[in-house]
């Protein structure tokens, strides 16, 4: 079999396996799972609880290691790289954003946004990256919430504060799992409608989730069933 060249992809995946644990009790997660991301296009991952949806995309983001397969890094294997690059070139590619936020309780919107900027690079001066931290959560729309704790907060402005988090560095993939699984279904909308717009700029998104209704936001849509991954053909997806 020809394997289809992906040249452009920002990240790769290719028959990649993950097992975990060994002997009789593990478990296969991901079987021999394909999947490529381009810039400026939004994928979907669908696919039932326990099907190895996050396994997938903790491969896809170098936060976990795959049992066998290459994972490339545009075009770069990152198997060959030694484990010390791994961090700098994961902050360097992805931002992330989960279901429950994950934001610092006690820093106001402004400085989780600002402090992960200086996580990923430790040589922004903090008043850069609270100056920067600012132009993201203007851009995600929450420009007058920037002193607010995420206490204060309603889900779906959290959820603005970690889609600013995850932009910081200018990273050309945002990886979320489940980002709008804790948010009503109208929140839900907005949040996709933000997604989608970074799209717009040829950044790369990849969305977990097991919403259909956010299938009208995808360029494509990928199925993990038991650790298999299938793309949805646009037919199926009208359906
Ligand atoms: N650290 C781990 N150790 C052992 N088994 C694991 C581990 N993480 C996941 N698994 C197993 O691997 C399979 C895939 O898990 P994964 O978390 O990727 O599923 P998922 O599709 O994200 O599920 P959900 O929709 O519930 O989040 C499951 O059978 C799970 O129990
Ligand atoms: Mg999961």
């Amino acid at each position: 079999m020809e394997m289809e060249t992906n040249m452009n992809a920002i990240v790769e995946a290719r028959v990649v396996s993950k097992l975990y644990g060994a002997g009789e009790t593990a478990v296969t997660a991901l079987s021999e799972a394909s999947l490529a991301v381009r810039p400026g296009e939004l994928l979907l991952i669908e696919g039932p609880s326990g099907s190895g949806k996050t396994t997938l995309l903790s491969i896809l983001g170098l936060l976990l290691r795959p049992t066998s397969g290459q994972l490339l890094i545009e075009g770069q294997d990152a198997a060959r790289l030694p484990e010390k690059a791994l961090p700098r070139l994961r902050a360097r590619t992805f931002g992330f954003i989960f279901q429950g936020f994950n934001l610092f309780p006690a820093l106001d919107a402004r400085d989780n946004v600002a402090l992960a900027i200086r996580m990923k690079d430790p040589k922004v001066r903090s008043s850069v990256a609270r100056a920067e931290a600012e132009r993201l959560l203007t851009m995600v729309g929450l420009g007058e919430r920037m002193h607010h704790v995420p206490g204060d907060l309603s889900g779906g402005q959290k959820q603005r504060v970690a889609i600013a988090r995850a932009l910081g560095g200018d990273p050309p993939l945002i990886l979320g799992d489940e980002p709008t699984a804790a948010l009503d279904s109208k929140t839900a909308l907005a949040v996709m409608d933000l997604l989608r717009g970074l799209t717009r700029e040829g950044r790369g998104v990849v969305v977990v989730t097991h919403d259909h209704r956010l299938r009208k936001y995808a360029d494509r849509v990928v199925r993990v069933d038991d650790g298999h991954v299938e793309e949805l053909r646009a037919d199926a997806l009208a359906a």
